[in-house]
């Protein structure tokens, strides 16, 4: 197969080795601002507050910030926000040139809070609004945070806060040493910009502590551990913020990739708290954590409350952008991930069969294939909701056009799929073929709508089409124009059934710096792409949301998108992009996803299989098994690997496949339920073992494994050859875990070594928990819709369990009109019952069909269900062999009534 222009550009740079080049990528020492911010010195902060300027409102302070050595006035204003959050910002008071302000993150404006000041003198002001207390001391700034008398977050403390602006003097003002040119740096920029206002370097950097902290985390996206690292002159490169096309991405790694969520949680068993650095410029983040230091000491002294040697810095450094800092209370991870959550957004309930398995592949050649592929999956009874059509689907990667002879009747393609329940998925990428003749590209010419240089001319660069320019998502016109395209009659072929891939929105340019575009382009109002870099990829997908929405107003948009940034969790699902067909990519999956979920992104996938290269079929059925539990389940592979369908494995291969699809799409309701519920508190689908269980301070670094809610702890094989894998299974003697597939329990106690034969991949279900359940295999997520559930009752140490399930129409937007029905499971005293939680009604088929009861009460004979429709029904109930289950027959009763079942 020829090489595709992307891989010759890098092929061409890399010399034909396997790796990322990282000579296409900076160093933060590359980096004239990073260097800049990195070498200012600790302790001689000259940022003073001059607290003769305060002004009390009932939500905020403000007052005038003086940089003392460069004689410059800021405002600084710190405000109280609803559910313990503090929001510090500061701007210059009369700017040259107004800086950018992050439009499209924040779900609204968020809500303030009382604050009331408890005292004051020349040199503090100590406010305090809900559980929380402030200190904000004047000279030099230093903002101290308080949770119930408890120094939590410290901002300033170690005097590394800088706001240059162009008067700032900086070695580079001084002529002492010249930049390294960041591409457009702000000399170009002084000479050049269009509108010849001068500008200067206008990076803002600042330190913020966290005392008694054991872990940080956050800052995704990386290839990282979840648990951040020691970063540091000398050590490791900062962790990079800067949304990039990196080919061949490496694992463990602190450079930037495709998305940039610059949130950060620091985590102790007393406190977790976080703080959320609201810009969207490139970003560099120094780690010091106590991790590096002597963890067991530390852990000690915390539980004995001896000074802990625990603290974790962190050192921000941001490229432009003005300061604004939320700082997110806790007390609790889950109370840290809520108040991200509160500023951001949550995910809309996405539709059911969107949970189900996704078929892609880089490319399915034609039509016939497309349908090719559904028959053998069905021949082969392979679940699947979604196949995908990537980039050669269209007429010469011109989108919103298919190739005239491999794609000549969409229409009768999308309708076999229709017809069998699956759903059809097409590729729109932001770079636009510079031809003549293309509509879209003649359009956004004769109307303006494209991205510019600095000298104003439309921005020009390379991707897959060839020469592509780019259209500017922050121009309204261009939005409004954008947006009119995906309506079936303007994209012919298509259905209100077909949903978007956003890629390459990083965005990606082969031949731009760092294959990206050059940050001195401008976008609509003179808006530098420097300020706005990590969020355009946000700003293209809000544009594909609102067209879904627009096309079929009440059917949820399904969009995947690769560049992401806070709030892209309300319009799209991520993933983690280009990986490779090794173990190691398996593996690092889960903490990948994991930090990404902390990050407010729920929704997240990693190509299953691997993306480039030919994983064996170990490998494969491995990352099918892991696959399972990532809440977005995508094979994918690049257009030169061998086909890789499930049904071109031998047999064995073929049912273990199979089988984990089975697996997964039995958990579907489970699934379903949670994003419900993370729509209605920002709660978390997928979460690390540290957040489900805070106390324990052996769980910090354990990122193998994940939990799906607070019910299923999944620990995938991720080495090759395994016999093995020691799981952890936590919560102490009283905690019960049962194994999945043979109910055999365990307490939490800690390392378990569990033997692992190809078949198994270890997953567990928490005593105490109720796990809704479709188990009638079929063939896609469309096709169970209305068959009945089993309940897997997992008995806690005092034989009672607890569990809830969503229904509604799985794919319209009628749950918000009260459609649905919320029901709660609670198991205790022998009795099951099931009761709604709101007061809603949806009128579904679906009903009980089985009650699995694990860890089950000895000598039951039977059961009786009582409901109002069905009146009181006996009910049969069997053991299995080795009693380790109760299984109760039959139930037969709708989930829209309440009910009991009791056991005799
Ligand atoms: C990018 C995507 C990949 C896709 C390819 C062609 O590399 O990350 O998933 O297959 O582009 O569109």
């Amino acid at each position: 197969m020829a090489l595709m222009l992307k891989e010759l550009f890098c092929l061409l740079l890399i010399g034909f080795t396997v790796a990322v080049d990282k000579n296409n990528f900076k160093t933060c020492e590359q980096s004239s601002f990073c260097r800049r911010l990195r070498g200012v010195k600790p302790g001689e902060s000259k940022y003073q507050l001059n607290l003769e300027t305060l002004q009390v409102t009932d939500n905020s302070v403000e007052a005038v910030l003086v940089n003392t050595e460069a004689n410059a006035n800021f405002q600084f204003t710190l405000t109280a926000i609803a559910g313990n959050i503090f929001r510090v910002f500061i701007d210059e008071v009369k700017p040259l040139y107004p800086r950018y302000r992050v439009q499209y993150a924040l779900n609204g404006e968020p809500q303030v809070a009382k604050l009331e000041i408890l005292e004051r003198t020349s040199d503090l002001v100590k406010i305090k609004s809900e559980e929380n207390t402030a200190i904000i001391n004047a000279n030099p700034l230093k903002l101290e945070f308080y949770h119930k008398g408890d120094l939590v977050t410290i901002v300033n403390g170690r005097g590394l806060f800088t706001f240059e602006h162009y008067r700032t003097k900086t070695p580079e003002v001084e002529g002492q040493e010249p930049p390294q040119e960041d591409p457009g740096t702000w000399e170009e920029n002084f000479k050049s910009h269009h509108d010849s206002k001068p500008r200067g370097p206008e990076a803002i950097g600042f330190d913020v502590s966290f005392p008694d902290a054991l872990r940080i985390y956050g800052l995704p996206d990386h290839a990282d551990r979840l648990s951040l690292r020691s970063t540091g002159p000398g050590g490791l490169d900062p962790y990079r913020l800067y949304n990039l096309d990196v080919f061949e991405y490496e694992v463990d790694s602190t450079m930037a990739i495709y998305g940039a969520v610059p949130v950060v949680y620091a985590h102790s068993p007393k406190h977790t708290v976080g703080v959320f650095w609201h810009n969207a410029a490139e970003t560099w983040v120094d780690i010091n954590n106590s991790k590096d230091g002597n963890v067991v000491s530390s852990i000690v002294n915390l539980v004995s409350g001896h000074k802990t040697e625990a603290r974790v810095d962190a050192h921000f450094m941001s490229e432009t952008g003005v300061f604004d800092l939320f700082v997110m209370m806790g007390p609790k991870p889950k109370d840290t991930v809520r108040q991200f959550a509160s500023l951001t957004g949550a995910a809309p309930l996405q539709q059911y069969y969107t949970l189900g398995y996704h078929q892609c592949r880089w490319n399915y050649n034609d039509q016939d294939d497309v349908v090719n592929v559904i028959e053998n999956l069905d021949k082969g009874d392979f679940p699947v909701d979604f196949i995908w059509l990537d980039i050669e689907y269209t007429d010469g990667k011109k989108y919103f056009t298919w190739d005239p002879i491999k794609f000549s009747n969409p229409h009768a393609m999308i309708n076999n799929l229709t017809s069998t329940g699956r759903k059809l998925i097409v590729i729109i990428d932001p770079h636009i073929k510079r031809e003549n003749g293309y509509f879209l590209h003649e359009d956004a010419l004769a109307n303006d709508y494209y991205v510019k240089t600095k000298d104003g001319n439309v921005y020009e660069g390379w991707c897959w089409p060839g020469a592509s320019s780019y259209l500017d998502f922050y121009n309204p016109y261009a939005r409004e124009y954008f947006k009119g395209l995906y309506s079936v009659d303007k994209f012919k072929g298509t259905t209100d059934d077909v949903y978007i891939w956003n890629d390459m929105n990083e965005p990606s340019v082969f031949n731009g710096p760092e294959v990206t575009m050059p940050k001195d382009c401008l976008h609509y109002g003179n808006i530098e792409h420097r300020a706005v870099h990590n969020e355009v990829g946000l700003a293209y997908t809000m544009v594909t949301h609102d067209a879904l929405l627009q096309r079929t107003p009440n059917k949820r948009p399904f969009i995947l998108t690769r560049s992401h940034f806070p709030g892209s969790q309300r319009y799209c699902a991520m993933w983690t992009g280009d990986n490779d067909a090794q173990w190691s990519h398996l593996a690092i999956s889960y903490p990948m996803c994991l930090s990404v979920a902390l990050g407010g992104l729920s929704n997240c996938g990693a190509d299953i299989g691997g993306f480039f290269h030919n994983p064996d079929a170990e490998l494969l059925q491995r990352w099918y098994q892991a696959g399972v539990w990532l809440p977005f389940m995508r094979a994918h592979a690049h257009i030169d690997t061998r086909r890789r369908e499930p049904y071109l494995f031998p047999e064995d291969v073929q049912n273990r496949i199979r089988n984990s699809l089975r697996l997964r799409y039995a958990h579907l309701p489970l699934f379903y339920t949670l994003f419900w519920e993370h729509e209605i508190t920002g709660d978390p689908v997928i979460r690390p073992l540290f957040y489900e269980f805070p106390n324990d301070m052996n769980l910090v670094d354990v990122d193998n494994c994940l939990m799906v809610g607070s019910s299923v702890l999944a620990h995938p094989v991720t080495e090759a050859g395994a016999s093995s894998v020691t799981v952890h299974l936590p919560g102490g003697s009283s905690q019960y875990w049962y194994d999945v597939e043979d109910f055999r329990k365990y307490t939490g106690t800690g390392n378990y070594n569990i033997p692992v034969s190809l078949d198994k991949s270890p997953a567990f279900y928490r005593g105490g928990s109720i796990i809704p359940r479709k188990d009638r295999p079929r063939r896609s997520a469309e096709l169970m819709k209305h068959d009945p559930f089993t309940l897997y009752v997992a008995l806690d140490k005092n034989k009672s369990a607890q569990g809830t399930l969503f229904v509604d129409d799985y794919q319209s937007f009628e749950y918000r009109n009260k459609k649905y029905v919320y029901i709660n499971f609670n198991f205790e005293n022998n009795v099951l019952t099931g009761s709604l939680i709101d007061k809603t009604d949806y009128p579904t088929k679906e009903w009980i069909e089985r009650v699995v009861i694990l860890g089950p009460p000895s000598g039951v004979k039977g059961a009786t269900l009582k409901s109002k429709s069905l009146g009181e029904v006996k009910l049969e109930t069997s053991y299995d062999a080795e009693q380790s289950s109760l299984v109760i027959r039959k139930p037969g009763v709708s989930v829209r009534e309440s009910f009991t079942i009791k056991l005799f």
